[in-house]
């Protein structure tokens, strides 16, 4: 504790006397620059790229800093956009950020323009998280990075195809057995769906899966959520930003490292399991198995190859790209149902007259558009990565006219461009039947991104989201517990994902 303090006082210290160097070093370059704009505008008088991308006015010392600490980020980024459109920057010290909040100019940029914006930011606390850049997720745009996804992608392309469906299946009877025993009293689903979507990704990463009080999952699920959670705190991504503060004793920074070195002994402990092949169940080929495989560069005659720290890595990415993104959509579903309960009638008369009484599968989509509504409905209202992760340009370009230097960091802002009032109407209500009539298109619907940093995961995703759903309202129905409880919270907690609020429901098994 004292340690602590100490150490935050001497932050503070520090940080006080970056922004007087700051200060100083700006009012210089503030001059020059004022001179420069004024130059350029003579110069180059209607040319778009000349142009300046609007953006909020930025403070001496901080830029737009404070921008960037508001509560809901994803919130304010949109409040920013209806004020400066739909392309605004942000500027931090020397560099830029530059936020995009419609779908149309997203996607010029990550589809159209893909090779230009496909970088990902360097940071020191990134590269600590991400074993050194070598995660797929976190790590930046090269030959290296190209084959370590097409591989994966591939991989993951082979397991979706021969067991993913049944996976899944398997995943959401269990899911029933366990709501079953709650038997009706009023409960909070907190780990069960965390439970679910993670057994989904462990066994098709290491034929494995856990129950729920398994203490294993419970260490490997700790660590995770502390990585992620520290990863976002203010004293770490200081350490982006200051990098004398490296220097200094931070403990939040000493609990990263831990939970760090933490999840990757567990994994380590999985991979190695494998290799010798206790751990592995026959039928379900584990995908890391098959990438081990892969590590043998016979095809490319270069010094390219996966390393065992590159299959470690892709387990990390999977489990952490694939749980809590899948579970919170799951809150989101039940919390939205509890809002319009008229809903889940709709979508359980659908599965009962489409199905008879059979489970569904995924191949029947097709046939069942109410429920493809509500979870269309869902991943626009809260797109559980509502801002992406960050890419870089690794070029000069242009996105909507305006010039965009290379390192330039672009934030897709996801929930910006599906809140969009110019493409839907009554962007903030819950409204799955807009997706029926014809009035919505799933077109301006990004919540996977696009372009070379698209979500890896999107059709285990796609095909999760619809069968857990299905099986969930064709089961069960899903009820308020009434007068002294309020209505889940509908705004939410954004971090890296945008996560619902605590609350509890009665779960009433279908008759
Ligand atoms: C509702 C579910 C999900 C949503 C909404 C979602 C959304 C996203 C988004 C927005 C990104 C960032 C793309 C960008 O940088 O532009 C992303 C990246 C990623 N996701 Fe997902 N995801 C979901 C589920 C999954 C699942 C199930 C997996 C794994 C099986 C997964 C694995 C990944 C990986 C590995 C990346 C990094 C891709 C890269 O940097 O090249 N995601 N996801
Ligand atoms: C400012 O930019 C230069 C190069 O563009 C870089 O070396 C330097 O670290 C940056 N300074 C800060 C405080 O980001
Ligand atoms: C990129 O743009 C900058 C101006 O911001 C310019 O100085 C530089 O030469 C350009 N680089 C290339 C490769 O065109
Ligand atoms: C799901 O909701 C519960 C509250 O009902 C919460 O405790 C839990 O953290 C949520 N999980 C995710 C992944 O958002």
């Amino acid at each position: 504790m004292q340690v602590w303090l100490v150490s935050g006082v001497v932050a503070v210290l520090f940080f006080a006397l970056w922004l007087l160097v700051a200060h100083l070093y700006n009012r210089r370059s503030c001059l020059k620059n004022d001179y420069e704009g004024h130059g350029q505008k003579v110069s180059l008088p209607a040319a778009p790229l000349s142009l300046a991308i609007p953006g909020p006015p930025s403070l001496p010392l901080l830029g737009n800093m404070l921008e960037l600490m508001q509560e809901h980020l994803p919130n304010h980024l949109t409040a920013l956009a209806r004020r400066y459109g739909n392309i605004y920057r942000l500027k931090f010290g020397n560099s830029t950020m530059v936020v995009l909040s419609g779908s149309d100019i997203i996607r010029e940029a990550l589809v159209k323009k893909w090779s230009d914006f496909a970088g990902r930011p360097h940071s020191f606390t990134g590269d600590v998280v991400s074993g050194g850049g070598f995660s797929i997720s976190l790590g930046d745009y090269s030959d290296e990075w190209k084959l370590h996804r097409r591989v994966v992608h591939s991989a993951l392309q082979r397991s979706t195809a021969e067991s993913l469906h049944s996976v899944i299946q398997q995943q959401a009877l269990k899911l029933r057995q366990v709501l079953l025993e709650y038997k009706e009293t009023p409960v909070d689903l907190s780990e069960d769906f965390t439970v679910a979507a993670s057994n989904v990704i462990t066994t098709l990463a290491f034929g494995k899966q856990y129950e729920k009080t398994s203490a294993e999952l419970q260490r490997l699920h700790g660590c995770l959520n502390e990585i992620v959670a520290l990863w976002g705190s203010p004293w770490i991504s200081a350490l982006d930003t200051f990098p004398l503060l490296r220097k200094l004793p931070n403990p939040p920074f000493s609990r990263l490292l831990k939970e760090v070195s933490r999840r990757d002994d567990i994994i380590k402990t999985h991979l190695d399991g494998l290799k010798l092949g206790h751990d592995a169940i026959k039928e379900v080929g584990a995908l890391t198995d098959f990438l081990r495989c892969q590590n043998r560069p016979e095809e490319d005659t270069q010094t390219l190859k996966l390393t065992d720290t590159h299959v470690h890595m892709t387990t990390v990415d999977l489990l952490i790209g694939g749980t809590e993104t899948t579970a919170a959509w799951l809150n989101w579903t039940v919390a939205f149902l509890l809002h319009r309960p008229e809903i889940q009638h709709r979508v359980y008369e659908e599965l009962c007259s489409v199905l008879e009484a059979r489970y569904p599968e995924y191949k029947d989509k097709h046939r069942l558009p109410v429920l493809c509504a509500l979870v269309s409905e869902v991943l626009r209202l809260r797109p559980v990565a509502p801002l992406a992760v960050p890419h870089r340009a690794i070029k000069n370009s242009s996105i909507a006219g305006y010039f965009i230097p290379k390192d330039t960091v672009i934030i897709p802002n996801l929930f910006g461009a599906h809140h969009d009032p110019t493409v839907w109407k009554e962007p903030y209500s819950f409204k799955p039947e807009r997706f029926l009539d014809g009035g919505a298109s799933l077109r301006a619907l990004v919540p996977f991104s696009g372009g070379a940093r698209l979500c890896l995961g999107e059709s285990v995703a796609k095909m999760e989201l619809f069968l857990f759903t299905a099986y969930l309202l064709r089961d069960f129905e899903f009820i308020h517990p009434g007068a002294n409880e309020c209505l889940p919270d509908l705004t939410g907690v954004a971090t890296v994902v945008l996560k619902a609020k605590p609350f509890k429901v009665i779960i009433r098994p279908r008759a």
